[in-house]
């Protein structure tokens, strides 16, 4: 055994062959079982050693260098254990990919890019979702990653948070379902996947230090809720805790988030790691209910190092918790197949297969959003097309930070501001120029950059249709100082849609913009940021190739005022100084908030258009107590084949929930033109009722429910059913849903 081990060392990893020798290699013990073997065997030494996490890239500010062990460039590595074959965590960011750290300077690696996880959660298409997860996970373990932190499931409750492209949009219902796919896809690469960043990371501005103010039912009816259904229903192995306090507490040592919330109500069994740079303690962490202390040099010491191991000899932080905290690790590291399976670099990726799954996701994300007398799909008989802007000749944006994937073939533009973090600026090369010219048959397209709008006017005035594209560059650690696009495209846009009446815009932005532009455009393809493949899935919805099917995953407001904080809190310019946001309107988040206060928004969430047209009729629902299903038939009443997403909001009569409507099911489908098809939904409970901080449950209130089926929040010609529910008081945690 002892030789045995020997040659392991010298080998440098595990192969599958070896791992045969351990007791615990046997498959059929259970994770628990195999992780009670290992940890009799483990020393304190190797126990402190899986608690803590170090960087996987150099480091300036700090001086320090890239852990050896760590995979290059990458977000980081906690150190195995050879001797017993317990594998060193690869970790890498995660949301649209395999991402490079640091890499200003550095080789990136080039993997495939999905669209931003806002445009995923656009398609409103759970199966798109997991494949995406299931494509950048492939990915991940092909380049010898056994750890994804992702997916991102926090709220979008500040339209000018610079980080919205990483989220799954306002509602917890649809963040919680689409985030939990993409971790389902991820995981079943037999890693683990990371939900993040728990809780109420909802802006940059000093998202070091800030104190998210919230009450516990609007904090678990909206955010905790999105992150519960995850729990549920993706049973994630890890869950990383955020940079701010919430209520007074950083979240990373917040016993009621971690200790109370996740694993006790809701009985997670995975790990929870830090955010690189959140950990502020040794003994109020651990005790608190953190697992491991990820990219321990950014924090102000190792406090998962010596700081730990003393604590736990003086007593202060219990022999049996750090237990626990191992044996967190170990039996994810079992249960999620890392053991079984072991990564290694450098495998063979099936990058036609990729792109065609992340050209399909940003082609079922683009929101139609407006189409006057049917500009859209363009006609392929035009002569002369104009392309303006945003660098469409050559590629399309992506969102910076950790989360950033170079894609193959390059970047598209060089020498943007900022070339370093939180840059540099992406352009991913699927130049939508090339892709319209290749579908445009007999037109003649050009190409002008945009930069003067007397210009782009005259240009455009001499065309027949111009695709004019505007753009929006964000990134983690800065927040939009405002809703407007920047360098003065309102401006670029007015003077071109007033020009030529057959202006298409195409946004590529992280998340809602102002429009004041609006009725000056003939139509408005809101494309987020789509992806390795973005270009070729823009030009073909233009072109009809593929009729659009995405819906607002956000609330597109008139304007600043309309927002729950007209005016961000802090300086945008500034991640570190700490401020106190009091989130007062708890639950009511996005669509929730302009419906409570009769607000309309320019654009509703849910909202999309098709090139066809659907018909909703027959609603019906039937409730056994509490557990409700709704059934109705969705029509495709064009020529056309197209996918529909039906919604049903339910309102409760008395109006005491947090606002009159909440997203309580939808569905996405495809129907050929004159099919029909019957469609039934199952309604989490939760839905109904409001959660009671005292007594710790989910509560019905005797009385009725509206059930309305929508095409968008607040459609006034929803179908309307209306039911009377019995006071039910329902557990914590949904068991049946649990895997
Ligand atoms: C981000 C996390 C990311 C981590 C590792 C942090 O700055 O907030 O989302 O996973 O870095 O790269």
């Amino acid at each position: 055994m002892r030789c045995g081990l020997i040659v392991l060392t010298a080998l440098g990893w595990l192969n599958q062959a070896s791992a045969a020798e351990f007791a615990w290699s046997d498959p059929g013990l259970t994770p628990a079982q195999r992780t009670e073997a290992v940890m009799v065997q483990m020393t304190q030494e190797e126990k402190l050693r899986l608690v803590r996490g170090y960087f996987g890239a150099d480091l300036d500010f700090q001086h320090s260098q890239k852990h050896p062990q760590a995979r290059a460039f990458s977000a980081g590595v906690v150190e195995g254990i050879p001797r017993l074959g317990i594998p060193a965590l690869f970790e890498t960011d995660a949301g649209i990919g395999v991402a490079t750290q640091g890499s200003g300077k550095n080789q990136p690696r080039e993997r495939t890019a999905l669209p931003s996880g806002l445009a995923t959660a656009a398609t409103w298409n759970r199966e798109l979702a997991y494949q995406g997860g299931a494509m950048i996970g492939a990915e991940a373990r092909a380049s010898g990653f056994n750890v994804m932190l992702g997916g991102a499931a926090n709220l979008i409750r500040e339209p000018r948070n610079g980080r919205n492209f990483e989220y799954a949009g306002e509602d917890p219902l649809l963040a919680g379902v689409m985030v939990a796919q993409q971790i389902r896809g991820i995981e079943s690469n037999h890693l683990i996947a990371t939900m993040k960043h728990f809780a109420l990371n909802a802006q940059e501005t000093g998202r070091m230090a800030l104190d998210a103010q919230i009450d516990e039912a609007g904090l678990r009816m909206s955010d905790l809720l999105a992150m519960q259904f995850v729990i549920e229903q993706a049973n994630p192995g890890a869950v990383m805790c955020a940079y701010n306090q919430v209520n007074g507490s950083y979240a990373c040592e917040n016993a009621f988030l971690l200790n109370q919330v996740l694993k006790s109500d809701w009985q997670f069994q995975g790990f929870v790691m830090s955010d690189w740079g959140a950990t502020h303690s040794a003994v109020q962490a651990a005790n608190s209910g953190l697992d491991q202390e990820s990219g321990s040099e950014f924090d102000t010491q190792p406090f998962f190092g010596t700081a730990l191991a003393t604590a736990v000899e003086q007593g202060e932080v219990a022999q049996s918790r750090l237990d626990d905290m191992v044996r967190r690790i170990v039996r994810t590291i079992f249960a999620k197949g890392l053991f079984d399976y072991p990564v290694q670099e450098n495998q063979t990726i099936d990058v036609a297969g990729h792109e065609l799954v992340s050209r399909t996701d940003a082609e079922e994300a683009i929101v139609l959003l407006k189409n006057r007398n049917h500009l859209l799909p363009l006609k392929t008989g035009m002569h002369k097309i104009l392309v303006i802007g945003a660098h469409a000749d050559v590629g399309v944006l992506s969102g910076g930070g950790s989360s950033q994937v170079y894609p193959p073939g390059g970047m598209a533009v060089t020498g943007l501001e900022p070339a370093s973090w939180p840059g540099p600026v992406v352009y991913f090369p699927s130049a939508p120029l090339a892709a319209i010219k290749s579908l445009a048959s007999l037109a003649e397209v050009s190409y002008y950059d945009g930069d003067d709008p007397a210009v782009a006017a005259k240009l455009a005035a001499a065309s027949e249709a111009v695709i004019l594209f505007a753009q929006q560059w964000s990134t983690e650690s800065r927040d939009a100082p405002d809703l407007h696009l920047p360098d003065h495209q309102d401006e670029l846009i007015s003077a071109v849609g007033e020009a030529n009446r057959n202006t298409v815009l195409v946004l590529e932005t992280g998340g809602a913009v102002l429009m004041p532009w609006v009725n000056q455009v003939g139509a408005i393809l809101q494309a987020w940021y789509p992806g390795t493949r973005g270009g070729e899935a823009i030009a073909r919805v233009l072109f009809g190739v593929v009729n659009p099917s995405g819906h607002l995953p956000v609330s597109i407001v008139q304007s600043e005022a309309q927002l729950v904080r007209p005016v961000l809190d802090g300086d945008p310019a500034d991640s570190h100084r700490g401020v106190r946001v009091d989130y007062s309107e708890g639950a009511a988040v996005g669509y929730k908030w302009l419906t409570l206060h009769n607000s309309t928004p320019l654009f509703a969430f849910g909202f999309g258009l098709s090139y066809t047209e659907f018909r909703y009729a027959n609603l019906a629902v039937h409730c056994a107590a509490v557990q409700c299903q709704v059934s109705f038939t969705v029509t495709n009443t064009g020529h056309r084949s197209g996918k529909a997403v039906p919604q049903v909001y339910v309102s409760a009569a008395d109006h005491h929930w947090e606002a009159p409507l909440r997203l309580a099911g939808w569905d996405k489908i495809a129907l050929a033109g004159g099919q029909s098809r019957r469609v039934a939904l199952r309604i989490d409970p939760r839905l109904l009722a409001t959660f009671d901080s005292h007594d710790k449950s989910w509560q019905v209130r005797a009385g009725q429910v509206q059930f309305r089926l929508s095409r968008f929040a607040g459609d006034n010609q929803a179908l309307t059913d209306t039911v009377f529910l019995p006071a039910t008081v329902l557990p914590l945690q949904n068991q049946q849903q649990r895997q």
